[in-house]
């Protein structure tokens, strides 16, 4: 039994069978692969997409989901422990998709689970599917996993979804990154230091407009209030926002990333442009999940 609880958990084989799966699915339409199957879908912490999507991949191969949407309705509230609850909900199900509001949680539930656990987000911690399908969505753009520059920007210190990025793409030859942010949302130094023992070329810079015309993918995050203090989050919100005018100064055929939900980083005016991804990278999350069960449920 495996569990998928930090993108280094995959293998580059795992990638490529589930890569090849997505094409399959979106080729050829889902197979009911997952029937026969129950999954749960455990979120203590608030999603649009990440458990729409994983239910929907669910439900379109076949499988049957039961849900946990609004913690303060389980026994959380009567101060069970995320470890009681996982032991008994893998009594039940084939597999446990957790997301919860602490780093190391989906770890933590492993440990206990007698079935396969994948992280939907723990905390500050790591997004193993978002990086998944954020690859996926790369490959569909730009044609290949490998060769570009990639450019991440604002809130690089507790943005799950570009850490495990980060460790995704440092394993595909000349990958470069750049990490754009105000000094005190920066990049950690456990991911900065990973990228400099594995000899990975990045630069860490405030200056946007010097680094766009050269990045074949610009990904922007969000400045998340629930890590922030107030004055903090007014001070940096609204410190690099893409515009048009930014969205003009890159190159041909390059895309703006973003994992959603955008509050004011990125215009609304840039989303009828050719660079603006994130939709397209957004809806490719429901096939990729759907393959990554698929695949996981079978090896
Ligand atoms: C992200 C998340 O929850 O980590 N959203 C997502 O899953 N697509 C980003 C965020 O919190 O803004």
């Amino acid at each position: 039994m495996r569990h998928l609880i930090s993108i280094t958990d995959l293998t580059t084989n795992d990638i490529n069978a589930i890569f090849q799966r997505t094409d399959q699915i979106l080729h050829d339409g889902f197979q009911p692969t997952l029937a026969h199957t129950v999954i749960a879908t455990l979120f203590f912490e608030p999603s649009t997409r990440t458990r729409l999507s994983f239910e929907t991949g669910i439900l379109r191969s076949g499988g049957r989901v039961i849900s946990v949407t609004d913690p303060a309705a389980t026994s959380t509230t009567k101060g069970e422990t995320l470890e009681d609850t996982v032991r008994v909900i893998s009594s039940y199900v084939d597999a446990i998709v957790l997301r919860y509001p602490e780093a190391g949680a989906a770890s933590r539930a492993a440990i206990v689970s007698t079935v396969p656990v994948i992280n939907a987000g723990d905390g500050t911690g790591e997004h193993p599917t978002q990086s998944l399908y954020d690859l996926y969505t790369i490959r569909q753009a730009l044609g290949r996993t490998d060769h570009f520059h990639i450019v991440c920007l604002g809130n690089l210190k507790y943005y799950r979804a570009t850490r495990s990025l980060v460790r995704l793409l440092a394993r595909y030859p000349n990958v470069t990154m750049t990490f754009v942010s105000a000094p005190e949302l920066a990049m950690k130094t456990d991911i900065l230091d990973e990228l400099t023992q594995q000899g990975i070329n990045y630069q860490v810079t405030t200056n946007l407009t010097s680094v766009l015309p050269t990045a074949d993918v610009v990904y922007q995050t969000r400045m998340q209030k629930e890590w922030l203090s107030d004055t903090e989050y007014q001070r940096l919100k609204d410190q690099y926002i893409i515009t048009p005018s930014v969205a003009a100064q890159m190159k041909p055929g390059a895309i703006i990333m973003h994992a959603l939900p955008r509050v004011n980083e990125i215009s609304p005016t840039v989303d009828s442009l050719p660079q603006a991804y994130y939709f397209k990278q957004a809806a490719l999350g429901m096939p990729v999940r759907a393959a990554l069960l698929q695949y996981w449920l079978q090896t």
